[in-house]
């Protein structure tokens, strides 16, 4: 059960918010009577089924059922989770947050986990500070980063097995070796990272989660470049994504990501003022990152390395992208490996110009394609403008399409019916941010119960009317959310409905909410309605009772007992047709 001292404070972060001006931020809303309307974003629709009620504080889609208040809204919107909502609330509202408010809870032992990574960066950073780490301030400086910089990404330094005996007295061998901070090795313990500038790596929350540890001494050239927290039971590699617990906001309030290859690319990045980036760590990606970046539900701005490696890979991460309906740029810039190097040596308006002339992720494609291709060549030409075409068949836009290929048809002097013939017609997908809906077919009764609900929610006389006349409903599930409504009222004194929907979801009881509101009927209802609907019910679980008492009759031995049941059975009967009759 949720607490109800913490929900005062939810409470009150969801009231001080306008649901109008919170869902305004991302959808178009107009007014119309009493209400705001606008297109529902958790359904493929154009027409503005969705409602807003300043007045309830809720939205409402009439055509998928979809609904809730402004922090449920922005968790579904945004693809975030309940406390993040809130924080964004609060923010919006001014009323702060204590910190343990926000933060996950977690089970104990990840939460150790994390402590202990959390420790060790303080280890790092310290020894950047001290006299040890002239050599790696100095390599940090020369690489252009200042105090502010390494303070924001708690940039720290390994040195010789400090971690092992800083940390061995108080956490076991194992957590240190779980964690991947030492190794042991002739049953000593040694440090994993030596002599390394050390970056933490943080999961979306802000856990420290492992580390990567870049050479910046001269005689360590040989070692790899940068070595990185091997596979633990905290560090996924395939989740993370190098600075996403910075970027998050800003990602959210530019609805726009920059997605880089080297860590070194998001710090410089954030040197001139570009915080809604992150890094991959080199050119592989997993189809976990490209989930937790379509999470985001933001633009996408590829900014990989200008090399081979780089723009390759810029083609399936694009295509993966826009196969999920997102919209992809891509930044190109010349003289130069990376951002970081670009900017470094060119200063920041180079890559400010490059940022502002990025390229649409086809026309990037349909450039790309034509590498290593002669095509002054007819077959050249041919397998290029064949390759072009497959990927224009990729787009969900008619109409960009087909001004596409009117340009490749002027440029190579194809005529446009032939390339227009290529394209396969098929019903491009539209790509929304929900699940298929459930089909789920309802009984009459349920049909009733449902229409119940969906009134017990809207007006309190019709809780009082289900608590006076009702106190149960007959599915079994029903009646536990009908006696959650009444619970609510009666601990709280009265019902507000946005309030009960955050308890609603802190008690994932959402599902059969979203059932009644999708089938819970027109907001009004007469008396007569009402007194129809508890009738039928009351008579329909009694029916149900009188079928159970038969059957046991029925398989009784016992003459006295049969003769019992028979009686209350009757009773029954004669008590339903009253109600009937009423
Ligand atoms: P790069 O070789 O492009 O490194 O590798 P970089 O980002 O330019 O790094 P600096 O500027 O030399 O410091 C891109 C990314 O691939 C991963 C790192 O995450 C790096 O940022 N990588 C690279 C490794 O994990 N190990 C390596 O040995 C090299
Ligand atoms: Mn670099």
């Amino acid at each position: 059960m949720a607490d109800f001292k913490d929900n005062e404070l939810v409470n009150k972060i969801v009231a001080n918010n306008n649901i109008v001006d919170v869902i305004g931020e991302y959808i178009n809303l107009e007014h119309k009577g009493k209400n705001f309307f606008g297109v529902c974003p958790f359904h493929d629709d154009h027409s503005p089924s969705m409602s807003v009620s300043p007045e309830k504080n809720i939205f409402k889609c009439f055509s998928c059922g979809a609904s809730g208040n402004s922090i449920t809204f922005l968790m579904d919107y945004l693809g975030i989770e309940f406390r993040e909502a809130l924080k964004i609330l609060a923010d919006k509202a001014g009323i702060s947050l204590d910190n343990n408010f926000t933060k996950k809870k977690v089970n104990s032992e990840l939460e150790e986990l994390y402590k202990v990574n959390e420790l060790a960066v303080s280890i790092f950073k310290n020894n950047l500070a001290s006299s040890s780490g002239k050599e790696a301030r100095d390599y940090l400086k020369k690489r252009g980063l200042d105090e502010e910089t390494i303070k924001y990404f708690n940039i720290g330094l390994a040195i010789n097995n400090n971690i092992s005996s800083a940390l061995s007295s108080k956490y076991s061998e194992e957590i240190l070796e779980k964690l991947d901070l030492c190794k042991s090795y002739d049953n000593k313990l040694y440090d994993t990272f030596v002599n390394r500038i050390m970056f933490p790596i943080c999961d979306k929350d802000k856990n420290v989660i492992g580390f990567t540890g870049r050479i910046y001494r001269e005689e360590d050239k040989n070692e790899s470049k940068y070595l990185n927290t091997k596979e633990t039971d905290v560090f996924k590699k395939g989740n993370i994504l190098y600075n996403l617990n910075n970027a998050k906001e800003f990602i959210r309030k530019e609805k726009e990501i920059i997605i880089c290859e080297g860590q070194m690319d998001t710090i410089r990045l954030h040197t001139i003022g570009f915080d809604n980036v992150v890094s991959l760590s080199g050119t592989s990606v997993t189809k976990e990152q490209i989930d937790l970046i379509n999470s985001l539900k933001c633009d996408i701005i590829l900014n990989l390395d200008q090399d081979d490696a780089g723009k390759s890979a810029t083609i399936p991460l694009g295509d993966a992208f826009t196969s999920l309906g997102k919209n992809v740029n891509v930044i190109v810039f010349k003289g130069a490996k990376d951002t970081d190097e670009l900017i470094l040596k060119n200063g920041e308006d180079s890559f400010k110009s490059a940022y502002k002339n990025k390229v649409s992720f086809i026309n990037f494609k349909l450039d790309y394609l034509k590498n290593n291709k002669n095509l002054n060549d007819a077959v050249e030409l041919s397998k290029y403008i064949n390759a072009a075409i497959e990927s224009l068949n990729e787009l969900n836009d008619e109409v960009l399409i087909e001004l596409k290929l009117k340009e490749i048809s002027e440029k190579y002097g194809v005529s446009i019916s032939t390339l227009k013939s290529k394209i396969t017609k098929k019903d491009k997908k539209v790509i929304v941010n929900t699940k298929p809906k459930e089909v789920k077919r309802y009984t009459g009764y349920q049909k009733m119960e449902l229409r119940i609900i969906y009134l017990m929610l809207n007006y309190e006389d019709v809780i009082i009317s289900y608590e006076n006349n009702l106190g149960f409903l007959v599915t079994k599930e029903f009646t536990d959310f009908a006696n959650e409504i009444l619970e609510f009222k009666m601990k709280n004194g009265e019902f507000n409905l946005s309030n009960f929907i955050t308890h609603v979801y802190q008690n994932n009881l959402d599902k059969i909410l979203k059932e009644v509101m999708e089938n819970g009927g027109p907001e009004e209802y007469t008396e007569e309605e009402l007194d129809y609907l508890i009738n039928i019910i009351k008579g329909t679980t009694v029916e149900n009772e009188i079928k159970r008492l038969k059957n046991i009759q029925k398989n009784s031995l016992d003459e006295e007992e049969k003769k019992e049941l028979a009686r209350k059975i009757e009773n029954m009967r004669k008590e339903v047709l009253t109600w009937y009759k009423k």
